[in-house]
């Protein structure tokens, strides 16, 4: 069955380079990095999964991926305001990067952020895809953002919509 297209609000093209100057941007900022001593990627699922996996392509230092499995919508476009994380995470004393696909009110990387310190890593960064600074409701430092956008529910390039769209190859707006 053919399915209808919505229009690219971010192309794929425009991710793609995107991402090149993110991984250029984080290779220089972990000179330390080495086979013993990795960055540590943690990507949250599912939404990041394919941000992740074209970001590390792009990486020129040693590193390792761990997932961390994070849902607040329970359905549609509205928060449930709750974050269940499901995880089995080793980053004691490393440095860390989470890779996420959309900072939005900040409540995901918030408790992530708080669930991973308790293993004291020796640093801990964030990088989003999409960074919606509008919607922000707890206060989070987010290090690396691809594009920030506006307070509109995005799909694509892995971000759903209950399940639906995770595969277009660039961003949508659902209700553009
Ligand atoms: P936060 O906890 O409010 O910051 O929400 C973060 C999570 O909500 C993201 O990781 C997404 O999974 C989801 N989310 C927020 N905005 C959107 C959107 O526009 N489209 C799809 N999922 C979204
Ligand atoms: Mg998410």
């Amino acid at each position: 069955m053919q399915k209808e297209r919505p229009e690219p609000f971010i192309t794929a093209d425009a991710i793609a380079k995107r991402i090149r100057e993110l991984g250029e941007a984080i290779s220089n900022e972990y000179p330390d990095a080495t086979e013993e001593n990795p960055l540590a990627l943690v990507a949250v699922l599912k939404g990041a999964c394919i941000f992740a996996a074209d970001l590390i392509r792009t990486l020129s230092i040693p590193c390792t991926i761990q997932f961390i499995s994070a849902s607040s919508y329970g359905s549609g476009t509205v928060s449930s305001g709750q974050v269940e994380l499901d995880h089995d995470l080793a980053v004691e004393g490393r440095a860390v990067l989470v890779i996420e696909d959309i900072v939005d009110t900040g409540l995901t990387i918030l408790k992530i952020t708080e669930t991973l310190q308790e293993q004291n890593p020796s640093s801990l960064r964030i990088c989003t895809l999409l960074d919606k600074p509008s919607a922000r409701v707890h206060p989070v430092r987010v290090d690396h953002v691809g594009f920030s956008v506006p307070d509109r529910f995005l799909i694509g390039y892995g971000i759903d919509w209950n399940e639906h769209y995770r595969e277009l190859p660039y961003l949508a707006l659902l209700d553009a």
